[in-house]
């Protein structure tokens, strides 16, 4: 049986569906939820206004139904929603989801990486933006030490999981990370994925000075590391990756500053309170939440999300400028993870 039977009715697909679980982060990284911004009184969303798992499922289904073959779990720090487990089980259970990844600061995986693995999880993308310690716990705005993630990432993978580290380069602030991160997950064979600082929220202190580009970490990196090109392995692919010549280790880079990528941009996100965003630095979201509970039939939330789509013209990083950063109100990647 054809799973994805409406996607013909789509003019431009969406491979893609990046649910957010919850808007909350035990971490107060600088570049994402500035502690300034996210403070001790700070209003995040009451429980009651979360999707509920079974609805968030139903909306996976009909995501599936237009195409959708890979959901990503997000948040805030997904690992703080309850019973996740339950949920991963679920979207793993539903026909069609072909692939299911989440990404994580890697706190709580010490206690989770066993029962969302058994819940049927492959892939774990983990934020490690720093080995040297007070450089990490000053960026995660925590004073978390990085061997307790190291030591969470050794765990996941000896759980059986294919895990990645997401990496954001901050001119001024990491820069000096970059070849001891590449040298340590080189040797363990976990690709690394330098990400461009992007101007996400409307707060995070961003500017064009401060993003260290693909073209400058390379430079970086190739003094020690041999590193050849690979090919993208699919159609929007968002990470271009390098091989380390002589062993099957990678490196990726998301160059959405650089070199952005919104003409293949094929996913959609959900926020933890039920709204369709097409683009990560969208200012407005549908909310498909009153129609999930007054009862809506599944012809009318299809229709809703179809309409959505079709309508999206969102190419917000090939457009960006310095004007652009403040004159239009943007979410914040914790709302809506990245
Ligand atoms: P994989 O399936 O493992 O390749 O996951 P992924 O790279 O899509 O997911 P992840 O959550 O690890 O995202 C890595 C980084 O890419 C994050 O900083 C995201 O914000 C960024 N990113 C992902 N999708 C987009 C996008 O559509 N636009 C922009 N500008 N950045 C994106
Ligand atoms: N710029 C680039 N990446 C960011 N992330 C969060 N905020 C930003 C930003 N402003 C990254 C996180 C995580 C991923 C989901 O998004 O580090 O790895
Ligand atoms: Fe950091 Fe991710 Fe939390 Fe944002 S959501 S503060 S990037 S750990
Ligand atoms: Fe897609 Fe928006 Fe990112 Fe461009 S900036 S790739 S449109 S999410």
């Amino acid at each position: 049986m054809n799973a994805y039977p409406l996607q013909d009715q789509l003019q431009r697909p969406i491979h893609d569906l990046r649910i957010s679980v919850t808007d909350r982060c035990n971490f107060r990284c600088t570049y994402c939820m500035p502690k300034e911004v996210f403070g001790d009184d700070y209003a995040f969303l009451p429980a009651s206004e979360l999707l509920t798992f079974e609805e968030i499922l139903r909306l996976t289904k009909l995501f599936i139904s237009l195409g959708v073959s890979k959901i990503r779990l997000t948040g805030g720090e997904p690992l703080m929603r309850r019973n996740l487990p339950e949920l991963v089980a679920g979207i793993g259970a539903t026909q069609g989801v072909e692939d299911m990844g989440l990404t994580t600061n890697g706190v709580l995986l010490g206690h989770q990486a066993v029962p969302l693995y058994a819940a049927g999880l492959r892939r774990l993308n983990v934020s490690l933006d720093a080995l040297e310690p007070e450089l990490f716990g000053r960026m995660n705005g925590r004073g978390y030490n990085p061997g307790t993630i190291l030591r969470h990432i050794d765990h996941a993978v000896e759980a059986g999981f294919e895990v990645k580290v997401n990496m954001v380069v901050q001119r001024g602030v990491n820069e000096s990370e970059i070849v001891p991160m590449a040298a340590y997950f080189k040797d363990k064979k976990i690709t690394l994925r330098f990400i461009e600082f992007m101007d996400a929220g409307n707060d995070n202190g961003w500017s064009y000075e401060k993003v260290v580009t693909k073209k400058e970490i390379l430079q970086r990196l190739q003094p020690t590391f041999e590193l050849e090109a690979l090919e993208h392995s699919y159609f929007g692919e968002v990470a271009q990756r390098y091989r380390y010549k002589g062993s099957q280790a990678q490196i990726g880079f998301i160059t959405s500053v650089s070199e952005s990528f919104c003409s293949s941009c094929t996913r959609a996100r959900l926020s933890s309170d039920g709204k369709l965003y097409t683009c990560l630095f969208a200012s407005n979201g549908f909310d498909l939440r009153p129609m999930l509970r007054s009862g809506a039939d599944d012809t009318s939330l299809l229709a809703a999300i179809k309409n959505v789509w079709e309508q999206r013209r969102d190419r917000y990083s090939d457009e960006r400028t310095e004007q652009t950063r403040t004159s239009r109100a943007k979410i914040g990647m914790s709302y809506i993870g990245g």
